[in-house]
């Protein structure tokens, strides 16, 4: 298994280039099952669950290919219905199938998912969603099992929690449904108005992606697309804490300032200095890092998925904060990872109150989640010594050429086999 070491204590300085963000290919590509013309995705990540998916879609009878950052898809013929267990284990967003089948075939089977590591993560929204279009749902042989005779029906959905897969399964479903679906307490991130768009590109007619409540006119045919995904927030957010961590400059091309308002408000609160020029933004240290409080929440509050990394920074801070998760229940398997390192962390429920300390100190720790697994780089790049980090494979989900882009700004940092 490999691991990456990094001795810490290096200032990070220079110009990173930001990939395009997973959770938005992801979705897309499997768009392309929507239609039987060729597609063609550009500034997608070369990422391990990009490479899932891939292989995702050539199982189910999309033809596809990738080669560097683009993904072609050819015309597709017969498309199989049936999603196993090898493939949706490996990556949850597989349930994403689900929308784009019911939608051409009127049935797909899925295998459970499975629980992981941040939480059980049911997908009740998704399958109470499909229901109300018309579907029949049976769980058989760890399988589930959606039907539905004829083309699914628009409906009003009200969603009990603005699920970004939920949003993204129905938007999926019902462009090609028959009559107009209104999905209430929409998920409102920017993957979702990316995938809103390509499914605009395909001829899909689709209002108020981006807004709590989306509507959707279903049409009788899809057609390919051409397409350049946005640029990953999450990564982003990840190099301008690397800057603030390790008292550096790092200037971060490629990136859409706009979605990331509320995280680069926070940076500066904490004491950064952020500069933003077009597609450009240079995030400098300037004094010791405040505590700054969060509490994560669906977009635009603060992102679940920069939680762990906002950890790192806080335990760094001159002081006290405290982080509150309430979009996953099991959030914080790299509270115990940062304590080897020497972080000064409390859980209290879905809260962690953290106590600021001034130095980290390198240990060998392990990867839980990808998210988790960020964070402890960014630990490791601060911390005194060395530190070695064992299961990266989770970070190989998510972050295109990591310690790539961190060598170029000057850390200390190698993958080991
Ligand atoms: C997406 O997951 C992202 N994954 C996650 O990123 C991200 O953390 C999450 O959205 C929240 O922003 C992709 O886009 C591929 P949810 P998703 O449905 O769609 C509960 C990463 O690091 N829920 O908004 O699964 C669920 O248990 C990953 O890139 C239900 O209860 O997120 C969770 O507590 C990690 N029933 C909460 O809602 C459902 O039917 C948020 O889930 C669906 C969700």
């Amino acid at each position: 298994m490999d691991k990456i070491v990094i001795y810490g204590g290096k200032k990070l300085n220079g110009e990173v280039k930001i990939s395009g963000a997973k959770n938005s290919a992801l979705p897309i590509l499997f768009a392309t099952l929507l239609t039987d013309d060729k597609c063609k995705i550009k500034n997608v990540p070369i990422l391990a669950d990009i490479k899932t998916t891939v292989d995702f879609l050539n199982f189910i009878g999309k033809k596809t290919v990738r080669k560097g950052n683009i993904v072609n898809c050819d015309k597709s013929s017969k498309l199989n219905h049936i999603a196993p267990y090898d493939l949706v284990r490996k990556m949850r967003a597989s349930v994403l199938v689900m929308g784009p089948l019911l939608a051409r075939l009127g049935k797909v089977d899925v295998s459970l998912p499975g629980g992981c590591s941040i939480g059980a993560r049911p997908i009740d929204i998704h399958l109470d969603a499909f229901k109300k279009m018309g579907a029949t749902i049976e769980l058989k042989e760890g399988y589930i099992k959606i039907f539905s005779k004829g083309r699914l029906t628009g409906t009003d959905i009200e969603f009990r929690f603005a699920s970004v897969g939920a949003t993204e399964n129905v938007l999926l479903a019902s462009v090609l449904a028959k009559g107009t679906t209104r999905i209430i307490n929409a998920a409102k991130e920017p993957e979702i108005q990316d995938l809103a768009d390509v499914l605009v590109k395909m001829g899909a007619k689709i209002s108020g992606a981006g807004t709590r409540i989306i509507t959707i006119e279903g049409v009788d045919k899809l057609h390919g697309f051409e397409h350049d995904v946005i640029p990953d927030r999450i990564e982003a957010a990840t190099y301008m804490i690397a800057a603030l961590m390790t008292k550096g400059e790092i200037k971060l091309t490629k990136v859409n300032p706009k979605h990331l308002e509320l995280v680069i408000e926070k940076l500066i609160e904490a004491g950064a200095d952020i500069k933003i020029k077009d597609d450009t933004l240079t995030v400098k240290w300037k004094k010791e890092i405040k505590p700054i409080n969060i509490k994560t929440e669906v977009y635009p509050g603060f992102p679940t998925d920069i939680q762990a990394q906002w950890m790192a920074l806080m335990a760094l801070a001159k002081g006290n904060s405290i982080i509150e998760e309430t979009v996953f229940e099991n959030r914080f398997l790299h509270v115990c990872e940062l304590q080897r390192l020497g972080a000064n962390l409390k859980i209290e429920g879905r809260q962690v109150s953290i106590h600021g300390v001034k130095e980290l100190s390198g240990a060998p720790v392990m990867v839980s989640d990808l998210r988790a697994g960020a964070a402890l780089v960014l630990a490791g790049l601060c911390a005194k010594g060395k530190t070695e980090i064992s299961r990266i494979y989770h970070l190989d989900r998510g972050y295109e050429a990591l310690e790539k882009k961190f060598r170029k700004l000057g850390a200390n940092i190698k993958r080991i086999k």
